[in-house]
């Protein structure tokens, strides 16, 4: 931290402390759950959140595809793949089937550590931390980019040295450089033993999210973190050394669908999303 004009500013991120606790300014964890219909949101969030969907509407269907894809991967992993270890980066709010509700569905004795920064993420992290008595789960309020601290944390409820499915699910479009974003990625996935997985969501311009340019820039200008959308081959790259399953990277409401959802929501939406295996 040094100071800035008075205010602490965090010299990894460039944000100050007061910025990080201001209701004034509208916070993705916030909006992201507003778009989600939650109700842990302030007015500034909501005014921002209705902006950008006037300007790209299938923002909504983005978010709610995101969090049905995280169902069916969680799903996947808990039931047929037998993971049993979890760290969920970027967590967000608390909404209905968070991932330990998913993977303790299906195996109790799931452990699952959740990674965020935002300050109203770690005031409702209570909400997160309801374990079934077999497993557990556990918070740590982090930047995604302090990787050290996350794996120094996440190891009170996680054994490192057998497979943990590391997820980031929307979080990495908020780490601009896409050099720093892919060491956060490969930080991560080297403290994993083979056999873990990385799941990942990101949007894109792609795949019909030309809309979403001018929506991006309105964020930039009166949210934050500041965001950057990717091209497919970009956020391939996060994959490299790893064995990514059917059927790719595709649009994350494509990822093995269940068939009702199909109608629900645009066959197709602007955010990538897949499931890889460490060989
Ligand atoms: C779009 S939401 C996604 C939430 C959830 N993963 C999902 O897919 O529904 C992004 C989350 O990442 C968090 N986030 C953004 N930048 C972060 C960073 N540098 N470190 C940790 N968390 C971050 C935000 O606070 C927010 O909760």
């Amino acid at each position: 931290m040094t100071r800035e004009q008075g205010e602490l500013v965090d010299d990894r991120t460039g944000f100050s402390e007061a910025s990080r606790l201001n209701p004034g300014v509208a916070h993705n964890a916030r909006v992201w759950n507003y778009w989600l219909g939650g109700k842990d949101h302030y007015p500034a969030d909501r005014e921002v959140g209705e902006r950008v969907f006037g300007m790209f509407p299938n923002i909504v269907h983005v978010a709610r595809a995101d969090r049905a894809f995280l169902g069916r991967v969680v799903s996947h992993l808990a039931g047929q793949a037998g993971v049993r270890q979890f760290l969920d980066v970027g967590t967000g709010l608390p909404t209905v089937d968070n991932t330990h509700e998913v993977a303790q569905r299906l195996a109790p004795e799931s452990r699952i550590v959740y990674v965020d920064n935002d300050p109203l993420v770690l005031v409702h992290a209570r909400a997160l931390l309801t374990s079934t008595p077999e497993g557990a789960t556990d918070y740590i309020d982090a930047d995604a980019r302090d990787t050290a601290k996350i794996l120094r944390e996440a190891a009170r409820t996680l054994e490192l040295d057998r497979p943990v499915a590391v997820m980031l699910l929307g979080i990495l479009n908020f780490i601009l450089d896409t050099d720093e974003a892919l060491a956060i990625v490969r930080g991560l996935m080297a403290a994993v033993p083979s056999g873990s997985y990385l799941v990942l969501t990101h949007p894109t311009l792609e795949l019909g999210g030309e809309a979403n340019v001018e929506a991006m820039r309105f964020w930039n200008e009166h949210a934050t973190p500041p965001i950057t959308a990717r091209s497919g081959e970009e956020i391939a790259r996060f994959f490299d050394g790893l064995d990514i399953l059917d059927p790719g990277l595709v649009s994350c409401s494509l990822w093995r669908p269940d068939l009702p959802e199909i109608g629900a929501v645009p066959t197709r939406i602007s955010q990538y999303g897949a499931l890889a295996r460490k060989p």
